[in-house]
């Protein structure tokens, strides 16, 4: 057993882990974190995917101990603390980004890593940032559109700040 560490969506955790055991093994055997699914066995559907240290990796791909020490959050910690919808959440769901369901975690945990990288994406560069994440159902056109949606909103969107909130207050809006 090896003694690792990790935060994960914001919490600590401190556990004894088999040297082998693969990152979606813990997170979701022994942190519950079920929202991180597994569609293959061979490292290729990307329904796995979580950042780690904010970059989107494949958390079947790699073992618990190379994230110790390591900030993991996963699609259970996307959303704001009052339970709002991430931009990039909210867009999947207003643009039927989906229809089983299966691959979005993941497909959403790459689509956050790609507008991180680039708010202003292309279609094409939409689809190459996706590559690693396969759908089998909606034909990737909707979840296209959904990124594109994702990245406009989070572009125009206000950050709340004290003094937004105040200049909101003043002229009957809410930020
Ligand atoms: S379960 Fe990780 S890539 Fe398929
Ligand atoms: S929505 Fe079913 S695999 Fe993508």
């Amino acid at each position: 057993m090896t003694r690792i560490s990790m935060t994960v969506d914001g919490v600590r955790y401190d556990d004894d882990v088999e040297p082998r055991t693969l990152l979606v093994q813990h997170l979701r055997d022994r942190l519950g974190k079920v929202g991180t699914v597994v569609g293959c066995d061979t490292s290729n559907c990307g329904a796995c995917t979580v950042l780690l240290s904010g970059k989107s990796v494949k958390s079947c791909s790699i073992l618990a101990v190379q994230a110790d020490s390591a900030d993991v959050t996963t699609i259970e910690g996307l959303a704001g603390d009052g339970g709002e919808l991430h931009p990039v959440q909210a867009a999947f769901h207003e643009q039927h980004g989906l229809q089983c369901g299966y691959c979005t975690p993941g497909m959403i945990m790459a689509a956050v890593d790609l507008l991180t990288e680039n708010a202003e994406p292309t279609d094409a560069e939409i689809r190459e940032g996706l590559e690693g994440n396969l759908c089998r159902c909606t034909g990737y056109q909707n979840i296209v559109r959904a990124v594109r949606a994702a990245a406009e909103s989070m572009r125009t969107s206000v950050p709340s700040t004290p003094e937004t909130a105040e200049a909101g207050a003043r002229e009957g809006v809410t930020t």
